[in-house]
């Protein structure tokens, strides 16, 4: 049985507001969508990716952006849908037979690592469904429409969930095929897998995974960058 990453790198970045999508945007003279494909290069139980891009986008990503960086387990180039989960439902139906383990990874995610990679799909293989994600550092109040806070959650329950997500593929498979049926719409995948009664594992990922989502993200993830080549001389 083959593990095959799947790549959603078919957004547009509106929360960037730049005029290229934020996956095609530099972080240290390399695109993002490269560098998070490089982990999954890297990381040995990884042996195919599927990368989900804008339609108009394909031919671009193909010629442009993986080829130059001898990317050699990219699979497929697959047009990505109206919503990220519509993206990850493109990926779904287009592995091939013999996957039977399915990571999940956001393109905009550039600092995930070989380990983190790895021990979520050690723990998908033994459990079925795993997330990433990390405690939260602030409070979190729930506050109403006009600004009123109504209440402080209890911190100590609440996780910030990131990607990468691996799955069993039969089981994020019927969680997908779900989903349409339901018409759900979920901002992650492990929430399509909770909301069958599925227990879905939390591992502890790290602070530093971030998501590059506003510009601000972009600042701090060049800062990251340099601090990392500058700790391995
Ligand atoms: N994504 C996707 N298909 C979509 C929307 C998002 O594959 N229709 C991908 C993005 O490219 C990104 C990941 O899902 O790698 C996480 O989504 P997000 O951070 O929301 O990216 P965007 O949707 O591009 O940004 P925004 O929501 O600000 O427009
Ligand atoms: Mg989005």
């Amino acid at each position: 049985m083959r593990t095959v990453a799947i790549v959603p790198a078919a957004g547009s970045g509106n929360r960037m507001g730049r005029d290229v999508s934020k996956q095609y945007l530099s972080l240290g003279g390399t695109p993002l969508l490269v560098h998070s494909l490089k982990v999954f290069e890297e990381c040995p139980l990884v042996d195919a990716l599927l990368v989900v891009v804008p339609p108009q986008d394909i031919d671009f990503v193909r010629n442009t952006l993986l080829a130059p960086w001898d990317m050699k387990k990219v699979a497929g180039v697959i047009p990505g849908g109206k919503e990220r989960q519509d993206s990850v439902r493109a990926g779904i139906e287009a592995l091939d037979p013999d996957a039977g383990v399915v990571i999940v990874h956001d393109a905009v995610r550039p600092f995930t690592t070989v380990e983190l990679i790895s021990q979520c799909i050690r723990t998908a293989g033994e459990e079925g469904a795993v997330t990433v994600g990390v405690p939260l550092k602030d409070t979190v109040k729930e506050v109403a429409p006009d600004g009123r806070v109504m209440r402080t959650c209890d911190r100590s329950l609440l996780w910030l969930t990131q990607t990468p997500q691996a799955f069993r593929r039969d089981i994020i498979e019927n969680a997908h095929r779900a989903a349409v049926r339901d018409g759900f719409r979920g901002t992650d995948d492990a929430s399509l897998v909770e909301r069958l009664g599925i227990a879905v594992r939390m591992i502890r990922g790290d602070y530093g995974n971030i998501k590059i989502t506003t510009p601000e993200d972009l600042v701090i993830a060049e800062a990251m960058l340099a601090a990392s080549l500058k700790a391995k001389g």
